[in-house]
């Protein structure tokens, strides 16, 4: 297996930028793949704060914050952004259709070589890798929001994902300062199979009025030590995107105790994601999270 050095991401979003960040900190020639350039504008200003964030708390030095920046180039083109990669990482939204199609421009354009991976939170690695001619260089490298400070990298295996490639990633992963773990490739992998149910049931203590939003987070936050209660993390993870993953869960697993709470799709429905539409659980309108009106959690 080659030696990684180039890293190409696809997918400028909090996940995205975040990925790109923790490369490009640790010497890794880094290009950001994004259709928008408006989205690949504002990921590297959230690089660079972070970064400054960093060098703040002595951290890093303000000559690593430089060459940090200085090792990410930008690309709104697939194929471009792919043609002198060693890994890529695709960091896209949440949606099979939308990763299919991407996986299958990368296989057309990464080097022979290159590993495949990607960050998808519970989408079948087995069903990407099927979409490309390369299946056993294909892997899910699984990052924790917020990326640089989130330490376990969730390393998946697809049915035909390799040792060598398997091997690789993990490296890679302790390179950049993470502990991966390995896991098989099921519906939710480990995260997500254990921790969407346990937000999603949070959200049913809301719905059946069992406690109100502050109470349910607090219990967990002083009960269980959980930095964040998990009405304050779904909002922070996205609630479409915690929608998403139960509905993978529903159908992969085949069990409807995974269904969304009600009240969960009710938000989506309302277009109430959380942090990134300003209010979810709670209202983030003015930077500071406050509690939402509690009116539209009545059951
Ligand atoms: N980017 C970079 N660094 C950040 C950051 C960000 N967005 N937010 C916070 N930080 C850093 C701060 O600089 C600080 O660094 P320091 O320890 O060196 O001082 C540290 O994180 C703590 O930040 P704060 O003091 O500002 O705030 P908190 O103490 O409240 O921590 C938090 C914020 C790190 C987000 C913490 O609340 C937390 O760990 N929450 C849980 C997050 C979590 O569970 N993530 C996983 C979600 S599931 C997922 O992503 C998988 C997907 O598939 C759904």
């Amino acid at each position: 297996m080659n030696t990684i050095k180039k890293i190409t991401v696809i997918g400028a979003g909090t996940m995205g930028n975040g990925i790109a960040h923790v490369f490009a900190m640790k010497g890794f020639d880094v290009t950001l793949v994004d259709i928008s350039k408006d989205a690949l504008e504002r990921a590297l200003d959230i690089i660079a704060k972070n970064l400054t964030r960093m060098v703040k708390k002595e951290k890093i030095t303000a000559q690593d914050h430089k060459n940090a920046l200085a090792a990410i180039q930008t690309n709104t083109s697939v194929s471009k952004g792919v043609e002198q990669a060693d890994l890529i990482v695709e960091a896209a939204t949440e949606n099979v259709d939308l990763k299919l199609n991407i996986f299958k421009e990368m296989d057309l354009h990464a080097p022979q070589h290159a590993i495949l991976a990607s960050n998808t939170s519970s989408i079948s690695i087995t069903k990407i890798a099927a979409a490309t001619k390369r299946p056993a260089q294909v892997i899910g490298m699984h990052f924790f929001n917020p990326v640089p400070v989130m330490q376990l990298v969730e390393v998946i295996r697809g049915l035909e994902t390799s040792d060598t490639v398997t091997n690789t990633v993990m490296d890679i992963a302790k390179t950049i300062g993470k502990t991966p773990v390995e896991v098989n490739d099921y519906p939710g992998f480990i995260s997500n199979r254990v921790l969407m149910p346990m937000i999603n049931e949070a959200i049913y203590s809301l719905y059946e009025g069992v406690a109100g939003v502050q109470e349910i987070d607090t219990v967990m936050q002083l009960g269980m030590a959980h930095p964040m209660g998990p009405l304050h993390l779904a909002d922070f993870i996205g609630l479409d995107v915690c929608m998403y993953i139960m509905k993978v869960l529903e159908s992969g697993l085949g069990n409807p105790k995974y269904a969304p709470c009600p009240l969960l799709v009710k938000m989506v429905d309302a277009g109430k994601l959380g942090v990134k539409t300003g209010e979810g659980f709670y209202d983030y309108s003015n930077g500071v999270k406050e509690k939402t009106v509690s009116g539209l959690f009545s059951a």
